[in-house]
């Protein structure tokens, strides 16, 4: 009953979802409704198939209501209980959105070797990282049906002073119907204005991360533009370029501009990749040309 898996999916899987994603067919999506089930009772839920393994955690896929419905448990790496927690008072503070996945319930251990857990939404078709990998990139009208979606779910997160710090394909999750759901807020951190601690996966962070400048919520614009760049090219952001020099490179604002793009996409990317005063905000993007135009 859960269908395809995202690694189940093959390339004519994720074209279609593409698809759907660009004819806006999430958008007659019923909102998420909770299971029944109670997150300390292992009797009323069933851990079913492994999903995916991050840096903090392994998520799988879990029934409840006799297998009739399904949802997904992130478990905690050892020693990464606290980046879990985080992610749970995120996502509790976040509340509802359908461009965010939501937390269905917590489980609170009972002893030490019992690892920290909690349950959310399942979104069946995977990453758009895996997405894009496997349809080696997606055309510009594809990217701008999913970024869109993304910039809807950032609007809400820093408008509730939450950073996400770690937006990049790999926390992007999307529904078979095609809508697009930020994941993965272990290392987000609420109350905008103070962060200076250095945070999130190297081809995707901001100048001003790098530099160990005070920085806030625009991080994830600059973050926003890898994804663009990784999206239409089917890899991350400065593949192939070493750390250190993708280090040097990002500090003097340089960015990993894809070959051929078009006008409205290049301006686009001069108000990403920029200073942190000049970069647009996620309600900005929202009306650039490139997200409001259907034609790229
Ligand atoms: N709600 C979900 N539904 C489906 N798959 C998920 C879900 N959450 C995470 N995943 C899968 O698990 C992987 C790791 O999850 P993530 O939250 O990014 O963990 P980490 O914090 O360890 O990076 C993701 O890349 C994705 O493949
Ligand atoms: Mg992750």
């Amino acid at each position: 009953m859960v269908g395809p898996t995202p690694d189940e999916l093959g390339i004519a899987g994720y074209a279609h979802i593409v698809n759907a994603c660009c004819r806006g067919v999430w958008c007659a999506e019923s909102p998420v409704v909770r299971p029944s089930f109670d997150p300390n009772n292992p009797d009323t839920y069933h851990v079913e198939q492994w999903l995916g393994q991050g840096a903090f955690g392994t998520v799988s896929i879990v029934t409840a209501e006799n297998g009739t419905r399904v949802m997904a448990v992130k478990m905690a790496s050892s020693g990464k209980e606290a980046a879990l927690r985080n992610e749970v008072d995120v996502l509790n503070k976040l509340g509802i959105h359908r461009n965010i996945v939501t937390l269905f319930g917590m489980l609170e251990p009972t002893s030490a070797w019992e690892p920290v857990r909690f349950f959310m939404e399942y979104v069946g078709g995977g990453t758009i990282a895996a997405l894009a990998q496997s349809l080696a990139g997606v055309s510009e009208e594809e990217a701008r049906a999913i970024i869109r979606q993304l910039l809807y779910g950032l609007e809400h997160i820093h408008a509730q002073k939450v950073i996400h710090r770690d937006i990049k394909g790999a926390n992007i999750l999307i529904s078979p119907t095609g809508c697009v759901k930020i994941a993965d807020l272990g290392i987000s951190r609420i109350h905008i204005g103070d962060a200076k601690s250095f945070a999130g996966s190297g081809p995707y962070i901001a100048p001003e991360v790098y530099t160990g400048s005070r920085y806030d919520s625009k991080i994830d614009l600059w973050s926003v533009g890898g994804v663009i760049v990784e999206i239409l090219h089917g890899t991350h952001p400065w593949a192939g370029i070493p750390a250190m020099s993708l280090c040097l490179k990002v500090s003097r604002f340089e960015f990993p501009k894809p070959d051929k793009v078009s006008p409205t996409l290049e301006n686009l990317f001069s108000k990403v990749f920029c200073a942190p005063n000049d970069r647009h905000s996620a309600t900005m993007l929202l009306g650039h040309p490139w997200l409001t135009t259907s034609a790229a």
